[in-house]
């Protein structure tokens, strides 16, 4: 096992506050590309920038569009959680890790077990609609036809942030308050481009800040740990 990972497996296993923050390489293994990556979604091509599909002006203006890319990008069928989301609940059971706070909206880390899961960017599993917010199985918004619409003729959209859209203010105010009282930081399979999410480890105030991540991030300097391979591989020897 090579140092770093021998390291990390050492402060899990000498704490009982670990908190995991992550981004869409943590679901690459389980088959969703992730966004920056060379096949990432976002260097497809496809009618539009996906950046501005997944935006709110965009969603309000070409909602079909918007729902033609949500069904064949968004909407993968048959995905399972893989060895990093299963080890992260397990951690949890064992009474180690408190809190996963995710950037993802696969629902993948409920889906392996984990119970106390923070959706900084909400969820594809989740909709409502957007003029009188009344909640509805993300089942015909996933898999029907056309522009789902609400009894009051609102469009149905998916519970995710879109950009230009806040972040939930009590997710927010949850996640910082698990980043600032951990003993252990794991942060996983995210660039730690986008803000405001990535601006949450800054609240971190310990010395023992992992990241796992096959890519350099602006963050590499500041963690304790980096280690810049498959997570999968990793959490499977932690
Ligand atoms: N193991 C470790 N790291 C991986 C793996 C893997 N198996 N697969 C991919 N990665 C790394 C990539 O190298 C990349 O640095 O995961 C990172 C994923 O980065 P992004 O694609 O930018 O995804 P993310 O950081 O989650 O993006 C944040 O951007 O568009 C928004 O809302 C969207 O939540 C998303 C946010």
């Amino acid at each position: 096992m090579d140092q770093a990972i021998a390291q990390l497996k050492q402060w899990i296993a000498e704490s009982d506050n670990v908190v995991f923050f992550g981004g869409a390489g943590v679901s690459t293994e389980s088959g969703i590309p992730d966004f920056r990556s060379v096949d990432g979604l976002y260097h497809q091509k496809w009618k539009y920038p996906p950046e501005e599909i997944l935006s709110a002006t965009f969603f309000s203006r070409h909602p079909d569009e918007y729902y033609r890319f949500h069904r064949e990008k968004l909407v993968i069928d048959g995905v399972k959680p893989n060895r990093a989301h299963l080890r992260l609940a397990k951690l949890e059971q064992e009474g180690k890790l408190r809190a996963v706070i995710t950037q993802n909206i696969d629902g993948l880390h409920q889906a392996a077990g984990s119970k106390n899961v923070l959706e900084l960017h909400g969820s594809i599993l989740r909709a409502y609609c957007s003029r009188c917010r009344k909640p509805y199985s993300a089942e015909l918004m996933n898999h029907g036809e056309g522009v789902p619409r609400c009894d009051c003729g609102g469009v149905i959209r998916p519970d995710i942030v879109l950009y230009e859209e806040p972040l939930d203010e009590d997710v927010m105010m949850r996640a910082i308050h698990y980043i600032r009282a951990a003993d252990v930081l794991i942060i996983g399979g995210t660039s730690l481009n986008v803000y405001p999410a990535a601006g949450l480890i800054r609240y971190y105030r310990g010395e023992k800040l992992a990241l796992v991540n096959l890519s350099e991030t602006p963050y590499d300097s500041y963690a304790n740990l980096v280690i810049h391979q498959k997570i999968g591989d990793v959490f499977s020897q932690i």
